[in-house]
């Protein structure tokens, strides 16, 4: 027997009030629900990062919070990181500058997670960067350009060679 609830929750600055299964977990209540696909799915199971979105300004895996336990919350995905407009956020356009992206799969688990770094660590080190996205897992780029397009999205950039 399938149970349900009401949430109203904010997603991309935008009210929600909707009825979800007990069962359903937050990624796939955005992808599915609100069809809302930036946010990706891979391992399911807390490991690749790649479904990671912001919760009241927080890192979140998606696939490990249920869709109930996000009511009355602030949810942000790679969606709502651009301007109304369209604009990117410095963290995107330096993705785009720094080619910090193959696939795009993992993209959007890094930027969410970026943007929530950047916004509490500024000024961060190359080595505190590689930190921030050591829960993102990447198959295309050796990591190098995503590490530089972070920095140069602080105004720094990478040191050449680094890893
Ligand atoms: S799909 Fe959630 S961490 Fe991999
Ligand atoms: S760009 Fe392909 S997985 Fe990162």
């Amino acid at each position: 027997m399938k149970h349900t609830h009401r949430i109203s929750l904010t997603v991309n600055g935008r009210p929600v009030e909707t009825e979800v299964e007990d069962r359903l977990h937050l990624a796939d209540f955005l992808r599915r629900e609100l069809k809302l696909t930036g946010t990706h799915l891979g391992c399911e199971h807390g490991v690749c990062g790649a479904c990671t979105v912001l919760v009241d300004g927080r890192a979140v895996r998606s696939c490990l919070m249920l869709a109930v336990q996000a009511r009355g919350s602030d949810v942000t995905t790679v969606e709502g990181l651009a301007a109304e407009d369209g604009t990117l956020s410095p963290l995107q356009e330096a993705f785009r500058e720094h080619h910090a992206l193959q696939c795009g799969f993992c993209t959007p688990g890094m930027l969410t997670s970026l943007t929530a770094f950047l916004r509490d660590n500024p000024a961060p080190t190359d080595r505190e960067v590689r930190e921030a996205i050591s829960g993102n897992i990447c198959r295309c780029t050796g990591y190098q350009p995503i590490v530089a397009a972070a920095l140069a999205a602080t105004g720094d950039e990478a040191i050449e060679g680094e890893n």
